[in-house]
């Protein structure tokens, strides 16, 4: 009954959603988390160069962490062996210290957004020779100015064993250790974390404690845990989600929420099994809200992400930071992935960078204390 009532007032909100932010411009997400955890986004190169003035304000109202989307992938930083592009990194970083921001990076080893030229190495030494030149160079122009570094990221399969990428076949395990060690070297100061999508889920959460208790064994500093939180408002799993925190936390690291954003879309491989061949691309089954987002959408999406925060502030005391996956829907990669050319709208702010019924419901759990 009374979730009945306050779906009926969420329903009364998005309703009247010509919400203006004027609205909510006492107040905003990092000061009324303040206390709480750090509230982050995700800058890419259009936020970086300060191109858009309503994005601006938005991120520097909102926001107190960042993280670079893009820039600082390996492929973007360092496109050849003695080549490295510094431009846009610098920028980041300097519009996180002018702002007083956290400022993350993102990310040092990774399968995925890798230059060209490391699929064509073949001897182990050459991939160390990369793996060592890449981190020394990067975390090291950086040091004491980046607040916390994703080492590694996405090394684990689904199952939890570890992922055959080109750093586990030529180097063993042992790289995961080697990459910590040479971050902690090259910045003593950052926090490194490991950083996965799915880690909450219980076998890739098993191999993600494996791996992290096997690094502090060998008595390499890890400080945290990155579960990345890319989720769907369909399949959102609270319980899960919480165990998570709870087992990690008793590792004796933080978590931190590392690119959070909930999917409203119909997910393709749901519908895989039944039609393998189906072509998903201009599917309007698949994208069907191209024209707006319809009400009963919109509070199931201020809902999940109410109850998503209240869980995180119940564990306050064990989260680092949230960080979101974009600055507004517009932005967000989830518009072309899995599926290129969809309408999603999974973050807290619209197209016109005016903040959702999300929004508002993730900031009223603080105010409503
Ligand atoms: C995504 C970016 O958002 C896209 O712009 C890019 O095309 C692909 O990568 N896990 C990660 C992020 O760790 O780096 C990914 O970011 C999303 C999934």
């Amino acid at each position: 009954m009374r979730r009945q009532n306050r779906l009926k007032s969420l329903s009364w909100a998005a309703i009247a959603l010509g919400m203006s932010y004027s609205a909510y411009s006492q107040t905003s997400l990092k000061s009324a988390y303040q206390k709480d955890f750090l509230i982050g986004t995700a800058l890419g190169t259009s936020h970086i160069e300060e191109r858009n003035e309503t994005a601006n304000q938005l991120i520097k109202r909102e926001f107190n962490a960042i993280t670079a989307e893009n820039i600082m992938k390996s492929e973007v930083i360092h496109p050849e062996w003695n080549r490295y592009n510094f431009g846009l990194a610098d920028k980041f970083v300097e519009y996180g210290q002018k702002n007083n921001m956290y400022i993350v990076g993102h990310t040092l080893v990774w399968h995925s957004q890798l230059p060209r030229f490391v699929s064509k190495i073949n001897s182990p030494d050459s991939v160390r020779l990369f793996m060592t030149e890449h981190i020394k160079t990067v975390a090291g122009r950086y040091a004491g100015k980046i607040n916390s570094w994703d080492v590694v990221n996405e090394a684990l399969n689904e199952d939890g064993t570890l992922r055959k990428s080109v750093f586990l076949n030529k180097l063993g395990e042992g790289y995961l250790k080697e990459a910590f060690e040479l971050v902690a070297k090259a910045d003593p100061k950052a926090a490194l974390y490991y950083n996965d999508y799915n880690i909450e889920q219980p076998a890739k959460r098993k191999g993600a404690i494996e791996l992290i208790k096997k690094l502090q064994a060998s008595g390499t500093k890890i400080d945290g845990v990155g579960i990345q939180g890319h989720w769907s408002i369909n399949t959102l799993n609270l319980k899960v989600i919480e165990d998570a925190i709870v087992e990690f936390s008793q590792l004796g690291i933080k978590i931190a929420f590392t690119e959070l954003d909930l999917t409203v879309l119909p997910n393709p491989w749901d519908l895989r099994g039944a039609d393998v061949n189906q072509n998903f691309e201009g599917s309007p089954k698949m994208n069907p809200y191209t024209t707006g987002l319809p009400d009963s959408v919109q509070v199931t999406l201020a809902q999940k992400y109410e109850d998503l925060f209240k869980l995180f502030l119940k564990h306050k005391d064990k989260i680092s930071r949230v960080t979101f996956w974009g600055v507004n829907d517009g932005h967000s990669w989830l518009n072309g992935f899995p599926i290129r050319g969809r309408t999603n709208y999974p973050l807290l702010f619209d197209r016109e960078f005016k903040p959702k019924l999300a929004y508002k419901s993730v900031l009223e759990l603080k105010a409503a204390k």
